[in-house]
């Protein structure tokens, strides 16, 4: 017996990637894989009454077992409520599903949004297990992500040595034939804490820091001429914020020449279709730098509470500065009563 998300409080992303495009801003999609992440995710986008997709790739649904982390999204929507926020928007979306069988699993077990990614295989192939999966998840007003081009980097169990940037002559002929409700794409971007190779940066001369290559706005702008207000998604959109980085250095991690995109192409890209912004390896970031840091100065703590209560204000930071300074997703609920 199918879950009904509509029950537990989910919705699915549709009306509010309608009011992103048409306002210039996008949601943030966050990934979750334990607790502190979730309480910091809803914490922060409840008292900035900000949307949010709570994603969950097959690595989480793994990690922390697919039943708690359902069980834990719906906890989401009451812990919302319980912080103020009287009509929370949270969407409970897989991130990169790789199957029919997966994607359709979490339709049946209460998930408002799926991802299919078939971006690594053959074009046709792409479309119809796409298709196949909009036609299921549809039936039950699940919302599907499809993607076409294919980020550098590795994406869950698809891998490319390479980045192949989506090419906009097909954007239509997918859309149309598959179904999906949002589109992601291949601008440059890519997953993970190292999204350039030093000799693809140049150096900031003062800092010493690195300074990636841009994103490839002409495809976004050609993609959007093609699909004029059709939702669009950029994944690998974490911006490895140096502060965390250094923190982690400097107790005892090893991040070299970790490198994200600059935040200021990222508020480029929210203000136009791209209406749903991926960001998991700040996360991962700022949780680490809060544990590394607390343990390094109270070697005598052994209370997980202690050190993850510290990464846990360290991603209400992140997440709170990813929504107001970054996609301008505050104070955007339908309903901000
Ligand atoms: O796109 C990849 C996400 O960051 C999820 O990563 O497969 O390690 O959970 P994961
Ligand atoms: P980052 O690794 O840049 O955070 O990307 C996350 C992502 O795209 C999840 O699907
Ligand atoms: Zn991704």
């Amino acid at each position: 017996m199918a879950v009904d998300y509509k029950k537990l409080g989910l919705v699915n992303t549709r009306a509010m990637f309608k009011r992103a495009i048409n306002g210039g801003w996008a949601v943030p999609a966050f990934n979750f894989n334990n607790l502190e992440q979730l309480q910091a995710i809803i914490k922060a986008s409840s008292d900035l009454k900000s949307p949010v997709i709570l994603q969950v790739s097959k690595g989480a649904r793994k990690y922390a077992n697919q039943t708690l982390l359902r069980y834990l999204a719906e906890g989401a929507v009451q812990y919302a409520k319980e912080l103020g926020c009287n009509h929370p928007e949270i969407v409970l979306h897989l991130d990169h599903g790789d199957s029919f069988e997966l994607c359709k699993s979490c339709v049946d077990f209460g998930f408002s949004s799926v991802m299919i990614d078939g971006s690594a295989l053959p074009y046709e192939e792409n479309i119809a297990l796409t298709k196949k999966v909009v036609d299921y998840a549809h039936q039950f007003d699940v919302t599907v992500e499809g993607e076409l081009g294919v980020l550098a980097g590795v994406e869950d169990e698809v891998k490319s040595e390479e980045s192949h940037y989506t090419k906009p002559e097909e954007v239509v002929d997918f859309a149309t034939r598959s179904g999906v409700d949002s589109l992601a794409i291949s601008i440059g971007t890519s997953h993970g804490a190292y999204k350039f190779k030093p000799e693809q940066c140049t150096r900031d001369p003062k800092t010493g820091r690195l300074i990636p290559p841009p994103l490839a706005f002409d495809v976004l702008d050609a993609v959007m001429e093609k699909l004029p207000g059709f939702p669009i998604v950029l994944h690998g959109s974490s911006s490895v914020p140096q502060e965390y980085v250094d923190i982690i250095n400097h107790y005892g991690g090893k991040l070299p020449n970790a490198v994200g995109i600059p935040e200021d192409q990222l508020r480029k890209a929210a203000k136009s279709a791209v209406c749903k912004i991926n960001i998991d390896s700040d996360s991962r970031l700022a949780f680490t730098a809060g544990v590394r840091e607390t343990l390094a100065e109270h070697p005598e703590y052994f209370d997980p509470r202690q050190y993850c209560g510290k990464a846990r204000e360290y991603m209400e930071q992140l997440y709170k500065h990813k929504i107001t300074d970054v996609l301008g997703s505050d104070n955007k609920l339908a309903n901000l009563d």
